[in-house]
């Protein structure tokens, strides 16, 4: 199966922002692109249709940040597949994600942000995880044991955009007014 991640659409204000001078006691914004990405091992989203108990969890690491988390939502539901809305906190909670199914787009997206520097750096990403819910039928023939899963593999990567948001410190606002 082939893999394709796409990327959020970030707010990209660099350039028009960094082109018009900004005087220091104002807030600047910055945006910047980079080519990290989340690398996502023991995927699976299923759920057993008898015991009306569906999980989707996965865990994930960003070798370049040093950062490990788990993520998991566990719900009662009909169909078996869970959707939980983003953020769904991480067992470490700078990294939530989203799992969401929004027709009439067909098929089930991933999105996964670790927010860090204070709350002002953004590392956020999204993959298709596409449509393919299957049926496992218990081979002994006790439909105690069938589940649903969506068809998707169980190691990935979702590439992420960096949005890094700059304040103005606060020694600039209290000294300078700003001019009428
Ligand atoms: C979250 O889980 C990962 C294992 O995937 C572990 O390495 C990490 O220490 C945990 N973080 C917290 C804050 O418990
Ligand atoms: C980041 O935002 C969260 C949610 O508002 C808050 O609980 C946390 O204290 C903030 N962290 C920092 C370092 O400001």
């Amino acid at each position: 199966m082939q893999l394709k991640s796409y990327l959020l659409p970030f707010l990209s204000l660099a350039s028009t922002l960094t082109a018009t001078p900004i005087t220091p006691e104002k807030p600047s914004l910055q945006s910047r692109s980079s080519s990290g990405c989340f690398e996502i091992t023991q995927f699976r989203n299923s759920g057993s249709p008898h015991s009306i108990s569906a999980t989707v969890s996965f865990d994930l690491v960003d070798r370049s940040k040093n950062l490990a988390a788990t993520c998991r939502a566990i719900l009662s539901i009909q169909p078996s597949i869970v959707t939980t809305q983003f953020p769904t906190y991480c067992n470490d909670s700078s990294v939530a994600f989203g799992f969401e199914y929004n027709p009439p787009f067909p098929g089930y997206w991933l999105y996964i942000a670790h927010i860090y520097n204070n709350n002002n750096t953004v590392d956020g990403g999204s993959i298709w995880a596409g449509r393919d819910v299957r049926r496992y039928d218990n081979p002994s023939g006790n439909p105690n044991g069938d589940y649903d899963y969506l068809n998707f593999p169980a190691e990935f990567s979702v590439g992420y955009n960096r949005h890094v948001q700059e304040l103005p410190v606060s020694t600039a606002v209290s000294t300078a007014a700003p001019t009428p």
